[in-house]
């Protein structure tokens, strides 16, 4: 039997044949056809005029940084529940994460503890410069009190998407909400180019600025001429191709997951101590991983014993993102709360979630689990 990942890609005969008809025209460069199409496929998806091709979602997000004005010294609001691509950028651009704790009920960022901290700041004249939100493992952060708390205090809000795409909020694509949303197409994602990313933005001034500094800050002249310090973030025109194909299939694959877990749901639900991430009344998550939480003294096993059962029959599953607050790295990041992301990460699991995952494997796994439960 083959080995069940976590989230492998899920390509198929579209994606071959886009990525042969790039390499046959020989727009082997990172430009292209593709790249503006791909662009134009997902601003449409989203619902925004701009969107940039990149080399991966750390990039866009580093871009969106500089775009919205954080500067060395400066401090961003970022959630501590999250991968550590997240704070990197904030890192990368010279300023400081403040690492803020989970809402128990979506396990994003607390949008209480957000507004108070902001109070707090603003009355000691210290804001920060950006608020960056993740819509985590598919799920949304809560954009009307987020949003709002921003815009009172005019913090520029940074929405994380790299997780969610396909994903919405009352019906809003995740990705629209914030000043600069972000995707990821790394190969673990729910639509893939390998490695890859995109910045959309409902302000193409951002969007073009971004597309600049993504291209070496080159000026628009024939020689090299240079008045910035710019990158080079461009997605290739090959992998474009394959993104577009993966496009087409976004729908399909937002039910597959979704089917995924409401499968998950019908078998373990009933399993005393184990618990699913609550999904939130606002809107409708794309299901990118199944995640649950697994109480040790009321399940009669630990979310590792069912990581290793799985392990031992070749199938991956994963512990939830380690929160940055308890990552050596952002040891010294200054922290609010902690405690509802310190206990995500002490009892979460994430459950293989891919689109090509079959019904034979997906009992495999439930019964496992099942088979564990005290
Ligand atoms: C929440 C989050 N932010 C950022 C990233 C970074 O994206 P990439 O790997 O494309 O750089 C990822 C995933 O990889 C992610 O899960």
């Amino acid at each position: 039997m083959t080995r069940v990942y976590l989230s492998p890609p899920d390509v198929g005969d579209e994606e071959r044949r886009l990525l042969l008809e790039a390499f046959d025209s020989n727009w082997i460069a990172p430009l292209g056809p593709h790249v503006d199409a791909f662009e134009k496929e997902v601003a449409e998806r989203i619902g925004v005029p701009g969107a940039l091709a990149l080399s991966s979602g750390t990039a866009a997000l580093h871009l969106a940084l500089i775009l919205l004005g954080v500067e060395p010294g400066d401090d961003v609001f970022v959630p501590t529940q999250t991968f550590i691509a997240t704070a990197n950028v904030v890192t990368y651009v010279g300023a400081r994460p403040v690492l803020v704790d989970s809402d128990p009920g979506t396990w994003t960022i607390d949008p209480v503890l957000v507004a108070d901290e902001l109070e707090v700041r603003a009355r000691q004249g210290r804001l920060p410069a950006a608020v960056v939100t993740v819509d985590l493992y598919g799920q949304c952060a809560d954009y009307d009190r987020l949003l709002s708390t921003c815009a009172e205090f005019e913090v520029p809000l940074l929405e994380d998407a790299a997780e969610a795409l396909g994903a919405n909020y009352g019906g809003r694509p995740a990705g629209s909400l914030g000043a600069a949303g972000v995707f990821s197409f790394n190969g673990n994602k729910i639509i893939t180019t390998s490695g890859g990313g995109m910045l959309v933005s409902s302000d193409e001034s951002l969007i073009d600025r971004a597309r600049y500094l993504s291209t070496q800050a080159r000026e628009p002249v024939v020689h090299y001429e240079h008045l910035a310090v710019g990158f080079n973030y461009r997605l290739s025109n090959l992998l474009a191709a394959v993104g577009r194909g993966q496009l087409l299939g976004l729908d399909d694959r937002v039910a597959r997951r979704r089917a995924i877990n409401a499968r998950y749901r019908a078998a373990l639900s009933e399993l005393p101590g184990l618990e699913f991430m609550p999904v939130a009344s606002y809107g409708e998550p794309n299901y990118w991983l199944t995640c649950v939480l697994v109480d040790p003294d009321r399940f009669g096993a630990t979310g590792e014993d069912i990581r290793i059962a799985l392990e031992a029959l070749d199938i991956e599953s994963r512990p939830t993102w380690k929160p940055l607050h308890l990552q050596p790295v952002y040891a010294g990041a200054p922290t609010v709360g902690g405690a509802v992301a310190a206990s995500i990460f002490e009892k979460g699991l994430c459950l293989p979630s891919g689109s090509r995952m079959g019904v034979a494997d997906l009992d495999r796994v439930t019964e496992t689990i099942c088979a564990l439960a005290g």
